[in-house]
């Protein structure tokens, strides 16, 4: 049965390497029947956290109404959370980061967000595979704090320019992660 997936992406290359993977997977995901709904967080509105726990207090998620809000309700109906993004100085790129983070109020508002299943798509520059690490890490352990499922990930290192990702088969693997969800 068709599944609804969210995909939350983190960079602001329209045409770059995690773009065209997110591409690939959304094709092969609608084409296996399931519903998408894409969010690129770099193009829209979204500052961090304030940790100010007043989350669904004046009824949306966060009280800091930016389009995280646009975000939150889609990711309670979803039933997979598809996160794709590049390396950043080792890390999680800020834009996604934001997002990230003010999933925090879904916690502390009380909604039940375990049992979804979530998957990464992540490339970067250097050709070492560790340097994805900094995404990887901190995603493994976000899902599994919050009862997520991990269902695949796809790292791709030794990627820098635009269309770079061509030369490599990380449109393929994106596409097969269709296959795990
Ligand atoms: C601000 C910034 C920081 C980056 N930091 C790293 C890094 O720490 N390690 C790395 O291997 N690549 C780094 N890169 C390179 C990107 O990860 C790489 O170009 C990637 O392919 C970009 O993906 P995109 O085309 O989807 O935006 C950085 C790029 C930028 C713009």
């Amino acid at each position: 049965m068709g599944k609804k997936i969210v995909v939350i992406t983190g960079s602001p290359r329209k045409k770059g390497n995690s773009f065209a993977m997110t591409d690939a997977f959304i094709q092969a995901a609608e084409a296996k029947g399931h519903t998408v709904t894409r969010f690129d967080a770099a193009l829209m509105n979204i500052g961090g956290c304030h940790a100010c726990e007043t989350c669904f207090k004046t009824g949306k998620a966060c009280s800091f109404d930016d389009d995280f809000n646009l975000i939150a309700p889609v990711i309670l109906e979803s039933d997979v959370i598809v996160f794709t993004m590049p390396v950043y100085w080792y890390s999680i790129p800020s834009q996604i980061k934001g997002v990230i983070d003010r999933i925090y109020s879904l916690v502390v508002g009380g909604k039940d967000i375990s049992g979804k299943e979530c998957a990464l798509i992540a490339c970067c520059e250097e050709s070492d595979r560790t340097v994805l690490d900094g995404v990887r890490v901190p995603m493994e352990r976000t899902a599994a704090l919050n009862k997520w499922k991990m269902v695949g990930e796809v790292l791709i290192p030794g990627v820098l320019n635009v269309g770079d990702i061509d030369k490599t088969d990380g449109c393929i693997q994106a596409a097969a992660l269709a296959d795990k969800i």
